[in-house]
């Protein structure tokens, strides 16, 4: 009898965007290979060939209605640097503003809306009630405050923008609008509530972890390398910083000018996948393998650079020491953390004086054939490089978006996942939400990676070593 299957999970629910899994059996009946297939494409970086280049910040936004904000800033820093200018201070105090705006609403909505289910109620509980839904009804005080996180985000992005959406307000060599006096003072008196909610949050991922310590250990639990922006002193830069590589060990492999990320990131294509894989070139597929986000960020750096997450950082520190370090599950904590840091960056930028200057656009003719902007998205390092013209036509534009660079790292989640709950060709029960867990802490953007529009849920499928379909799981 041949045993050897391939098993299929779809869908996987609470992410971003769309995809499939196979799982792959030997002979055994035992887990060889798991893939994270994502199967849309949209051909966006030839789509773009032939526009003008400052058309960018407004097109590559519409790739991705979640990270809308993500790709403008991007993109006006690639834009920047074709246009060879330096943005005024105000001008770059906005944009990481705004920047700020867009980390709390989305690791807000992460946290409250897709992880929280898990936790509070429950990885086996009714997926039908395992929803931000039956965090509501057993949880209201605590749902109610991350709605209004995230919508304290929003907000930040409306004062600056107008739209909560796709505000067109970064655009090359500055901003469209100087920020208000009264917005501002209105975005500082909601801090207070903001603080007590987050703090809430720790604490439930906290006394979460406790309590589950042995499955944090186990859950796709692997090493690998951690890159992400820092500055001067090792702290996240997620506006603007050196690109750091760090192995497991905490050694630093390489910390360079992110233009120059083509020397030490290079990318796989399978076959299976549309989704490129990126890797640590020196040294090579899938060797290479690293992991970006917050807990990429975090594992990067030697400090936070703010007082409040300074502290947290440094009890996470000594909670990952134990063989916690490689755990998928604490980029729950992780982003937390971070979230924690955003709002005391953002208050922070909110009480420079310089903040409501008006000092806010430059403007100048080309001067550079190419520009690559970097910035950290919620979601993880996103690359923007392109090449024009001399007249400013777009000849070829590379993305690397932070589910790319995840991509590897989530197919390694998922084949540990799946090994833990399948053996000899028994599926134990579990299996789907894990996986789906598993996924759902790197909080991947399908929409961004494939360049599609819309939410679409996963299946698993198992198939033997003849390529035969054994098993297909998905919610009912
Ligand atoms: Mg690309
Ligand atoms: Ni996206």
């Amino acid at each position: 009898m041949d045993r050897s299957s391939k098993i299929t999970i779809n869908p996987i629910s609470r992410i971003e965007g769309h995809g499939k899994i196979t799982i792959h059996l030997d002979e055994n009946g035992d887990v060889c290979e798991s893939r994270f297939h994502v199967t849309q494409f949209r051909g966006y970086e030839r789509f773009c060939q032939g526009r003008p280049f400052e058309e960018m910040p407004v097109i590559t936004q519409r790739i991705c209605g979640i990270c809308p904000v993500s790709h403008q800033l991007a993109s006006v820093k690639a834009c920047d640097a074709i246009l060879g200018v330096d943005i005024p201070p105000t001008a770059g105090l906005l944009r990481e503003l705004l920047h700020m705006g867009q980390f709390i609403q989305s690791h807000a909505l992460h946290f409250f809306h897709l992880a929280s289910p898990d936790l509070l109620l429950g990885w086996d509980s009714d997926p039908a009630q395992r929803n931000i839904v039956g965090v509501i009804g057993e949880f209201p005080d605590l749902a109610l405050k991350g709605i209004q996180l995230r919508k304290f985000g929003q907000e930040i992005i409306k004062a600056l923008g107008g739209k909560k959406i796709h505000p067109a307000f970064a655009v090359p060599g500055g901003v469209m609008n100087p920020l208000a006096e009264d917005d501002r003072d209105n975005l500082l008196s909601g801090f207070g509530q903001a603080y007590e909610t987050i703090y809430a949050a720790l604490n439930i991922v906290k006394d979460w972890l406790g309590e589950n310590l042995e499955e944090v250990k186990r859950f796709a639990n692997f090493r690998s390398l951690y890159a992400g922006l820092v500055d001067e002193n090792g702290c996240p830069a997620l506006y603007d910083g050196k690109m750091r590589m760090r192995d497991h060990d905490g050694n630093t492999l390489a910390e360079f000018d992110p233009s120059r990320y083509l020397e030490f990131i290079a990318e796989q294509v399978e076959p299976w996948s549309y989704l490129k894989f990126p890797f640590f070139k020196p040294h090579g597929y899938p060797d290479g393998c690293y992991r970006v986000g917050p807990l990429g960020r975090l594992n990067a750096a030697d400090a936070m650079g703010t007082s409040e997450a300074q502290q947290e950082f440094e009890h996470y520190q000594q909670l990952s020491k134990n063989g916690l370090k490689g755990s998928t599950l604490l980029f729950h904590y992780t982003r937390l953390i971070e979230l924690l840091y955003c709002l005391e960056k953002a208050e922070e930028l909110l009480e420079d004086h310089l903040i409501c200057g008006h000092d806010i656009r430059i403007t100048a003719d080309p001067s550079n054939r190419e520009g690559i902007g970097v910035i950290e998205a919620p979601r993880g390092t996103l690359i923007h490089h392109y090449q024009v013209d001399k007249y400013g036509v777009l000849e070829k534009v590379n993305l690397i978006v932070a589910t790319g660079h995840n991509n590897l790292a989530m197919n390694y989640s998922v084949n540990l996942v799946a090994k833990e709950y399948i053996r000899g060709g028994e599926i134990r029960e579990g299996l789907l939400n894990r996986v789906e867990g598993a996924i759902r802490c790197y909080d991947p953007c399908l929409s961004c990676s494939t360049h599609a529009l819309g939410q679409m849920p996963l299946k698993i499928e198992i198939f033997t070593c003849a390529g035969e379909l054994l098993n297909e799981i998905r919610r009912p």
